[in-house]
């Protein structure tokens, strides 16, 4: 690349960012190595701000039966997080016993960080869930379900 080009796109990154024009977005979130490895809560009963508002929150009924479709509820996160094109979530997506078994991809403004999965299980099993923040990366929770 040229210095003159260099200089040019110096300048306009310069000009966009005293506008207010550039968006910070990390590198894991954009690598295309993909968004790297998942954060979680590290004391589940004393979170930061940040990770009560990107741990996925998993609900499901008291009672799971075998064969029987179920809802597995996720919502991002126990303090809900924003939803505007600045600052968002990209995807929710679930996992059963290490393999994939839906993922929604959401839009700023019109979806809130919320999607509810019906499964059906035939054992017990580990749910895995995975958000991305289009800011602060990855994150993840798990929960285990028993069938009744
Ligand atoms: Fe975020």
């Amino acid at each position: 690349m040229s210095k003159k080009m260099e200089r040019r796109e110096f300048l306009l990154a310069s000009t966009m960012a005293a506008a207010g024009l550039l968006i910070y977005t990390p590198k894991k979130a954009l690598s295309s190595d993909g968004p790297g490895p998942a954060q979680t809560a590290k004391d589940p009963a004393n979170m930061s701000l940040l990770e009560k508002k990107h741990v996925p929150v998993i609900e499901i009924p008291e009672r799971v039966t075998k064969g029987v479709a179920f809802p597995v509820t996720v919502t991002v996160g126990e303090v809900i997080h924003p939803m505007v094109p600045e600052h968002h979530i990209e995807y929710i997506e679930l996992m059963v016993n290490g393999k994939e078994a839906g993922k929604v991809l959401l839009q700023p403004v019109v979806n809130a960080p919320k999607v509810t999965f019906f499964i059906t299980l035939e054992d017990s099993a580990t749910l895995q869930v995975r958000e991305l923040c289009n800011l602060h990366g990855l994150w993840e929770n798990t929960k285990k379900v028993s069938l009744s």
